[in-house]
């Protein structure tokens, strides 16, 4: 595939190209990275102008403005004001769009929108040797994801779209699954022979930070377990893929996909913290979760039998995004007498650090055969790297589609959680708890959860 000559971006005066879109752009040009116009669209009444203020005001904050970065995007910018409903729109966009023969064009906006704007492309012939990249939500269940990927393939083939999923551009996640097929001494303990239960837990610290009313919409299920965190349980279980290019990788991918049984509603514990109701935007008897706890298996030949328990929340104690691989015990406990109950483990803490440990025990000096936990840590800082919107926008401008989401991968996913959607009552806790008590009941028979706790900061 081409690389993309022009970069359209609807929504250019939303909250994520504010807080997220314009620092990629600005890393991206200061990395030598990007070098086309970049058209943004968005609401009639704004000018060039206001665009590239609102942009170097994003920049100061969200990315720490760099004057001369700054001045080359500034550059590269075009505007295209106007109503999406509206052929007019489409015809000036197809003005700006100059001599471009590939144009990317990225949907930052609510998926409502997405229908009128891909048929406005389509009839203004803006579509045609495009690319499009769909942003997250991609529906809010199987079925209108369904229904958005027919509408989306009318007018671009699967292989021009890129479903974003911003989690898989984070280098952390993608460490996780360079460490598992890099290393030779995992793949034989990676199987239900060795491990006894898994645990990944994506905590918040903050609650919906003024987006209510799209939270509402939404909840945790469908906000961050049907996309982020199912990827993740994806690169942490699927097979290698036979071969390196990308379709070798999705074709994996779904596989394992496929193989998540759909959840049940005793599966899952939901909740809500207390406060979520006097938010802006939320209905005062709102029944969605903030909260979630469950447990899901995998059919497989590898993995059957093995409980994976998911966790996500908003206003928990701390914010971090963390893996636990609890490995089964010794056969016989021959030396301490202590249970070794999951001190043999591997840990994958996502964010904010990258850490992989180990969890092993050691016997303590002395003349009594007695051990301690010890964990062998790696460490690593993402500094420097790229970010994920960097990272991905990169990506589709190349036309690479590793990072992104194929449309059978979604629907496969929607099917894992959908008979969990709204189901069940949703369980009140308090604001800095790990979310109500009730959620134990999810982990009964392995393991309690496991709380993460604040990093030590020795070196390793
Ligand atoms: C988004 C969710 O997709 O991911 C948010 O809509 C969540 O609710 C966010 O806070 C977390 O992403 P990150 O990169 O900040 O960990």
């Amino acid at each position: 595939m081409s690389a993309s000559d022009a970069l359209v971006f609807f929504g250019a005066s939303g909250d994520l190209a504010y807080k997220k879109i314009f620092p990629a752009l600005q890393s991206m040009v200061r990395r030598g990275e990007l070098d086309i116009p970049i058209i943004g669209v968005a609401r009639p009444g704004w000018t060039l102008e206001q665009l590239r203020e609102r942009a170097r005001a994003s920049c100061t904050e969200y990315g720490g403005l760099d004057e001369v970065a700054f001045a080359k995007l500034s550059s590269l910018l075009r505007f295209v004001g106007g109503d999406y409903g509206e052929a007019a729109t489409f015809t000036a966009l197809k003005q700006a769009l100059g001599d471009a023969r590939s144009p990317v064009h990225y949907l930052a906006i609510p998926p409502s929108l997405f229908g009128t704007v891909v048929q406005g492309l389509a009839a203004a012939g803006c579509a045609e040797h495009a690319r499009v990249i769909v942003e997250k939500p991609f529906g809010r269940d199987l079925a209108s994801a369904q229904a958005l990927n027919r509408l989306v393939h009318e007018v671009f083939p699967e292989p021009m779209v890129f479903r974003i999923d911003h989690y898989l551009g984070k280098e952390e996640v993608q460490n996780l699954l360079y460490f598992r097929f890099a290393n030779a001494f995992l793949e034989p303990i990676w199987n239900r022979n060795y491990i006894d239960s898994v645990q990944i837990t994506m905590a918040e610290q903050f609650g919906v930070q003024g987006r209510g009313k799209f939270y509402e919409e939404v909840g945790a299920i469908r906000d961050v377990v049907q996309n982020h965190l199912l990827q993740i349980m994806v690169l942490l279980t699927m097979d290698p893929p036979y071969g390196r290019d990308a379709e070798a990788m999705r074709a994996e991918k779904l596989r394992l996909f496929r193989a998540m049984k759909p959840l049940a509603p005793e599966d899952v514990v939901r909740g809500q913290f207390r406060g979520y109701l006097d938010e802006e935007g939320v209905a005062p008897n709102s029944q969605v979760e903030t909260f979630v706890a469950l447990r899901l298996q995998i059919d497989s030949w590898r993995w059957a039998g093995v409980p994976f328990y998911i966790r996500a929340g908003k206003c928990m104690p701390m914010t971090v995004t963390e893996v636990k691989v609890d490995l089964k015990q010794p056969p016989l406990d021959i030396f301490d007498g202590i249970s070794p109950a999951a001190s043999n483990y591997v840990r994958f803490r996502l964010s904010p650090e990258v850490i992989i440990s180990i969890g092993a025990r050691a016997k303590r000096p002395g003349e009594e055969m007695e051990g301690e936990a010890v964990e062998l840590v790696a460490r690593h800082s993402a500094a420097g790297s790229k970010g994920p919107y960097e990272r991905l926008l990169g990506d589709a401008i190349r036309g690479d589609s590793s990072l992104f989401t194929r449309d059978d991968s979604v629907e496969a996913a929607w099917s894992v959680v959908e008979p969990v959607l709204g189901a069940g009552p949703v369980l009140l806790y308090e604001p800095g708890t790990w979310g109500p008590s009730e959620a134990q009941v999810v982990v009964e028979g392995t393991e309690p959860w496991h709380d993460p706790q604040p990093e030590k900061s020795t070196p390793c």
